[in-house]
């Protein structure tokens, strides 16, 4: 899927060295579909080169208000109408500075002044030395942008260019890239909080063995991303995968099913959205050997026995929050067959109002997935997607049945 299919960015480009970023952001943007028209400031021109940029864009760059390439003498106008948003990356405290006051006497202020403000989003991604982004004249002017109906992406922290170490950096290309493409979301889910499980559980046999799964928390972690693109405080507890965690999410990792259960009834207590995609180990081992289990010449090998983990799904829907419909529980059936039949059982068995049903030898591990959703109305087949896609969806169906707000 690509995020950002038939979208065309206005990309400005301040003067400041995170210009190096913007070449790389350009090229993610296109990748993810958008066309992406390029506008630098003079100031922009001194660190990355206009070549540079048509290259990566594949159009040739606009810098002066002066351009004699529009029909009409009017790219201001022109290029502003065109886009679907206008990212400003990096963007200088003085063209923030300019924007506030509506100064308009260099092309890309110009177009920011001249877009229709109801329909053309402008996000700011700020790039500056940390003095200069704390300094009360940076703070006040942004406030006054977002009162002005811009979106101000963050920044990052750590070593600047500068040589100091602090708050301003410019985002990376790949952060800023999911925060604007969560800006482009409708937000379903504002207000709400969302608790999510991903991954497999690891159930210790001894200091260095466990029994897992091939779950790789994809879906779960999708979901979360989907939940916080559409507006949601995402809290998603996660068993042990190697995945980055969503921007904006907050996460919780830990190793067992017992662990996980009590992650969850702590977050379970504010949550509003409930959705299960952890693979929980059904079992665990009765014992855990504090030493490691040595391998003894001739001696048969360790019996193992097992004890049944705790159901954390089952656990929440049957607490009193679900019961009172303040917490609305999804969960996930991962079957090796017979999927509708089972995942019907699994719903009415868990307790849940909605369950999605998959085959999960077919979806471990995948960026794609087949699901089916069930519920009291009946079953529906989601067609073939990217996870990111499904989640999105299932994200909207979520919404839709949530009755009080
Ligand atoms: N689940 C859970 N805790 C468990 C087991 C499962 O929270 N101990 C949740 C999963 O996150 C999923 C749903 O319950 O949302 C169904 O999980 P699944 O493994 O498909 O089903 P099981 O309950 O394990 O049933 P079975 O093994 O019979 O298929």
């Amino acid at each position: 899927m690509s995020d950002l299919q038939g979208k065309h960015l206005v990309l400005g480009l301040t003067g400041g060295i995170a210009c190096y970023k913007a070449a790389e952001l350009c090229r993610a943007f296109v990748k993810e579909g958008a066309t992406v028209q390029v506008v630098m400031t003079e100031a922009a021109e001194r660190f990355i080169t206009p070549v540079t940029m048509q290259a990566l864009s594949g159009r040739p760059v606009y810098t002066s208000q002066w351009d004699a390439r529009e029909s009409n003498g009017m790219p201001h106008i022109n290029l502003s109408r065109e886009a679907d948003a206008i990212v400003i990356a990096p963007c200088s405290a003085d063209f923030m500075a300019r924007l506030v006051q509506g100064r308009a006497d260099e092309l890309l202020s110009l177009l920011c002044l001249a877009r229709p403000i109801d329909r053309v989003p402008l996000l700011l991604a700020p790039a500056m030395n940390r003095e200069m982004w704390a300094h009360p004249a940076t703070q006040r002017n942004m406030a006054q942008l977002v009162q002005d109906g811009t979106t101000i992406l963050g920044v990052g922290s750590g070593f600047q260019a500068c040589g100091e170490t602090g708050d301003g950096r410019m985002l990376g290309p790949h952060e800023l890239l999911e925060d604007i493409v969560a800006s482009m979301q409708p937000k379903l889910l504002r207000g709400r909080r969302v608790l999510v499980t991903a991954g497999p559980t690891f159930e210790a046999i001894d200091p260095v063995r466990g029994i897992t799964n091939h779950s790789s928390g994809k879906m779960g972690f999708a979901v979360a991303r989907a939940a916080r693109e559409a507006g949601a405080d995402v809290v998603l507890v996660a068993g042990p995968v190697a995945l980055a965690t969503p921007r904006g999410v907050r996460r919780i990792d830990v190793q067992s099913a017992r662990e996980m259960l009590d992650a969850v009834q702590a977050e379970a207590m504010q949550a509003d959205v409930f959705v299960a995609t952890a693979a929980v180990a059904d079992w665990r081992p009765a014992s855990f050997s504090a030493d490691k289990i040595k391998k003894a010449e001739g001696a048969a090998p360790p019996a193992l026995a097992f004890v049944e983990n705790p159901d954390i799904l089952q656990a929440v829907a049957q607490g009193e929050r679900a019961r009172a419909g303040r917490l609305f529980c999804v969960g996930f059936a991962a079957e090796s067959g017979d999927l509708l039949a089972n995942a019907q059982a699994k719903r009415a068995r868990k307790g849940v109002p909605l369950l999605v049903g998959n085959i999960g030898p077919a979806a471990f591990g995948q960026d794609h997935n087949e699901v089916l959703l069930v519920d009291a109305q009946g079953t529906w087949q989601l067609p073939r997607a990217s996870k990111r896609a499904l989640a999105r969806t299932l994200v909207a169906e979520i919404a839709g049945r949530l009755t009080n707000p």
